[in-house]
């Protein structure tokens, strides 16, 4: 059995950190760009800790990306190189962490994860919130048009006349969502009409890294009965693109998370869209 011990990372680490994540995480995580420059502006800007994990032969083997935030130490990233699961190594950098935490008087160590729930569980902690996404995938499945509603796109010129129907802060969120898609997925933004009479609007958003996935940016339904067919508008337009998953957080107002689950929808798994276990640690 090798020694391993912690220490804080280089930046002749970095290259090593970005090998690590590639092969530890999912292989729908090898986001060797991102991961790669948040690092080395994370060691160039300073504010954030970046434990590594090395053997007797100085090779890096794992490390944990964390801050501090108000009274409490966050848990970025962490990963272990596959070959050395199993073996402490992720215990020993939360030890890092909690023991870094506790020098600076921090009351607790925190996380979101989607994966390592009951590794967090082993090394004490708890889990104090789920936040749910769920996914549907549409590639290759047959997708009809919502057929209660008509959907078509909403344009600039319509967003005024919403104003009279919808309550000030509901508008004001269509318009943060709206403009926040403007540029990037105009086409994403859909009105939904029974008859003559607005019933809705729906918004989504191409994810930045899996442009094959479109998340529901924003939904407002004047009755709750129309909500799952503006949702299933959106999911039809992106059928109708070609993309290959359609993604919602909850809560979303008037969808049931089980209704969407018996129509075949999952828990994320992508690394920019999974449901999210809240861990929690406290220092005594
Ligand atoms: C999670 C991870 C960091 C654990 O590192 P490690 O060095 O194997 O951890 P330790 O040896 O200290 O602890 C092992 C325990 O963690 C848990 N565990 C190990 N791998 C796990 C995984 N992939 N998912 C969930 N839990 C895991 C098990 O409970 C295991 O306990 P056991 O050995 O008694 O069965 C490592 O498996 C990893 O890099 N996984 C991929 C990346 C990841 O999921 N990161 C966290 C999400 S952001």
């Amino acid at each position: 059995m090798k020694d391993f011990r912690v220490r804080m990372a280089r930046p002749d680490d970095v290259v090593a950190v970005v090998r690590i994540a590639n092969q530890a995480f999912l292989e729908t995580a090898r986001l060797t760009g991102p991961i790669g420059r948040s690092f080395a502006q994370q060691l160039r800007d300073g504010g954030e800790w970046l434990f590594v994990v090395e053997d007797e032969d100085g090779r890096v083997v794992g490390f944990l990306l964390g801050r501090h935030s108000g009274d409490t130490a966050k848990i970025g990233w962490i990963a272990v190189h596959p070959n050395y699961w199993g073996m402490g190594i992720g215990g020993m950098l939360l030890r890092a962490i909690e023991e870094k935490a506790r020098r600076m008087g921090l009351r607790a160590v925190e996380t979101g994860t989607p994966f390592a729930r009951s590794f967090y569980e082993k090394y004490g902690f708890k889990c104090i919130g789920v936040q749910r996404a769920l996914i549907l995938e549409i590639a290759g499945k047959s997708i009809e048009p919502p057929q209660e509603v008509r959907m078509r796109p909403l344009l600039l010129d319509d967003l005024s006349s919403l104003a009279n129907i919808m309550g000030r802060d509901d508008y004001l969120s269509l318009l943060s969502s709206y403009f926040s898609t403007f540029q990037s997925d105009p086409e994403k933004a859909l009105l939904s009409l029974d008859g003559e009479n607005v019933v809705g609007v729906v918004i989504g958003r191409a994810d930045s890294i899996y442009r094959d996935l479109v998340t529901l940016e924003y939904l407002y339904s004047v009755e709750p009965r129309y909500a799952l067919s503006l949702l299933y508008g959106l999911v039809y337009l992106s059928s109708v693109e070609g993309l290959r998953w359609v993604g919602v957080r909850f809560p979303v107002p008037h969808i049931d998370e089980e209704e969407l689950r018996k129509k075949g929808w999952k828990d994320g798994e992508l690394p920019t869209f999974w449901t999210r276990y809240w861990m929690r640690k406290d220092l005594k």
